[in-house]
């Protein structure tokens, strides 16, 4: 099943709830926008790709539930749904693109049947096109990989973070496809965990050959040449650097001084044209995900706690960017990639 996809029997969002992996397999139904927000929240869905879609179908949810009785209350009310998404999780900018993609396209409906059409049809395209730019980003991806390659990632930018295929893991999959033997170290990606709990999970499901380290042993790995390259996601790319899960900046520092290629694969959505590193809210996520592990305290209970969800990595660290369109090297200018 896809990560994320609309239920068309019972018109509600459907996904995988990604807080129970390894452990449980389990479905949930989102059927109000605040169950969204909160499985959002809760990072029962996560992963820029995949917010950008949950984004998309929160929109066509907002739609269907609204009661306004004309299309400017009801466009209204979508604006007032657009903002409440908005806030759940600033960093990724997909979840902000994906919001105003169906705000954008339902500016060509003229009626309150039409809305709720446009805004679903809208969302099932978006969520159709990231598998199909997946693909696209692992077929231009798997050529920078070789034969035998052993290759690090850090959180989880595969299929649990899209809606399927991936775009990191993405890009080893369809190095895999192409009979090439990849070995995965995949970090656990402290303090949630996505890499050990998700990345192991997803590349066991197919069979890809994977090594779980806990974050801290990458610099040792990487001088005893045990890694060829890197693959991270993106949550946000602006001008000058990309954002992606804590830790990875410092993966992107041991990469450069071991001279082993750093790449970032991540679709055209995770560009902030507009954005800087100095211009984009960190989310800073609760302390109690540091002073607590599976409810046992780890920590004193009240020692002051810094726990930033994202770091910054200048483009000075990065070898390529590899997206749909193909693979560029910085220095870039992001408008370059959007021109046909
Ligand atoms: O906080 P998350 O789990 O939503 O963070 C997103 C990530 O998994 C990573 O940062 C990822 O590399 C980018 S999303 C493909």
């Amino acid at each position: 099943m896809r990560t994320i996809d609309w239920n068309d029997e019972s018109n509600s969002i459907v996904m995988i709830d990604q807080t129970m992996l390894p452990e449980e397999f389990k479905i949930i139904e989102c059927k109000t926008l605040a169950s969204l927000c909160e499985a959002i929240i809760s990072m029962r869905i996560r992963g820029a790709p995949a917010l950008g879609v949950a984004g998309g179908y929160g929109m066509a949810l907002a739609a269907r539930l609204s009661s306004a009785k004309d299309v400017n209350s009801m466009l209204k009310d979508m604006e007032i749904a657009a903002k409440t998404i908005k806030a759940t999780r600033p960093t990724a900018v997909n979840l902000a693109w994906g919001v105003d993609r169906i705000l954008h396209a339902v500016n060509d409906a003229y009626d309150l049947k039409g809305i709720k059409a446009v805004a679903l049809s809208e969302a099932k395209k978006m969520a159709d096109e990231d598998v199909a730019k997946n693909k696209k980003i692992g077929e231009h991806g798997a050529t920078l990989l070789e034969d035998g390659d052993t290759v690090l990632t850090h959180c989880n930018a595969g299929r649990m973070a899209c809606v399927d295929w991936g775009t990191a893991l993405g890009v080893i999959r369809s190095a895999v496809e192409d009979g090439k033997q990849i070995q995965v170290i995949a970090c656990e990606t402290r303090p949630l965990n996505q890499g050990s709990r998700i990345t192991a999970w997803e590349l066991m499901q197919d069979n890809i050959p994977v090594t779980l380290i806990a974050d801290s042993m990458a610099g040792h790995l990487m001088r005893k040449g045990v890694i060829n390259k890197v693959i991270v996601g993106a949550d946000r790319i602006t001008g000058d650097v990309v954002f992606n899960k804590i830790g990875t900046y410092t993966h992107s520092v041991l990469a450069k001084e071991h001279e082993i290629p750093f790449y970032v694969a991540a679709p055209l959505s995770t560009f902030d044209l507009e954005g800087w590193e100095e211009t984009v809210d960190i989310e800073l996520r609760n302390g109690d995900e540091l002073r607590f592990f599976n409810g046992k305290p780890i920590a004193p209970k009240d020692v002051n706690v810094y726990n930033p969800a994202f770091d910054a990595t200048p483009m000075e660290n990065i070898t390529a960017v590899i997206t749909e369109k193909g693979i560029y090297y910085p220095p870039f200018l992001l408008e370059e990639l959007f021109v046909d």
